[in-house]
């Protein structure tokens, strides 16, 4: 077992998480509350973001436990172990077993490999057969705001239209194309993202997608709808 790679993914998903947090300061909440994350790695991505914004404190879950061992390390190093700390395990059976209230915001790249099988080369990246399980999972699991990675070909649409059917709306985003990397192109994993292409629930192109990094809210202080423009800007990959 080891950590997920993928630098430029990581950087991506730090800067927006950081832009997003800023720009929704007020309403979100979250230097009174703190947040919740699915899924830490290395904690290279977030502890940048720890460090650039003094008032964040972060508690994060993750089921890898050379992950958690990375994590822990990179966080003593950088010395803000008093603000992200990091726990082994699955983010559904912990984050809501600690005492304390509950946070109102969660952050996550989550895992979204789709496969039709857990047999993949990082199994803790599969995100089920359509590779959006786990966002799925996030929405319903009634946190107000998400602010989560949403890959182009692992059905997008249907992710948006849950988030809608579950009283979300899209804030905000940010978008980035990225090249296949060693988790998409492996043979099994290319297949079902063609497959999910030609039925119309993914874009993708012949070696690049985009991902999008997006602030699902149900906090009536949060203006504004972009989930239209957040599909469309997945299209992009195309
Ligand atoms: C795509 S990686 C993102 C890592 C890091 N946030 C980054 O962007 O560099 C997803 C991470 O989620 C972890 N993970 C998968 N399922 C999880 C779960 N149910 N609870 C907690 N962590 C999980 C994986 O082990 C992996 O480290």
């Amino acid at each position: 077992m080891s950590c997920f790679a993928s630098a430029d993914e990581s950087a991506h998903y730090g800067f927006s998480v950081c832009m997003l947090l800023e720009q929704y300061r007020s309403q979100l909440r979250w230097e009174e509350e703190g947040v919740v994350e699915l899924g830490t790695g290395d904690a290279t991505a977030i502890g940048d973001v720890v460090a650039a914004l003094p008032g964040l404190r972060v508690r994060g879950f993750d089921i890898s436990a050379p992950s958690v061992e990375a994590a822990r390390a990179n966080i003593a190093w950088r010395g803000i172990a008093d603000r992200y700390t990091v726990e082994l395990g699955d983010f559904f059976d912990r984050a809501d077993s600690a005492a304390g209230p509950r946070v109102s915001t969660v952050i996550s790249n989550p895992p979204y490999i789709p496969a039709p099988d857990r047999d993949i080369l990082m199994p803790e990246l599969w995100g089920g057969v359509d590779g959006n399980d786990l966002v799925l999972q996030l929405l319903k699991a009634g946190y107000d705001n998400l602010i989560t990675a949403v890959a182009s070909y692992s059905d997008p649409e249907a992710t948006v239209r849950t988030a809608e059917d579950l009283g979300y709306r899209v804030a905000n985003f940010l978008a980035m194309g990225l090249d296949f990397g060693p988790y998409s192109t492996e043979p099994k994993v290319r297949r079902r993202i063609r497959r999910l292409c030609a039925e119309g629930r993914g874009w993708a192109g012949e070696d690049s997608y985009m991902v999008a990094v997006a602030l699902f809210t149900r906090n009536t202080d949060v203006p504004g709808d972009r989930a239209d423009q957040l599909l469309r800007a997945l299209q992009l990959s195309v």
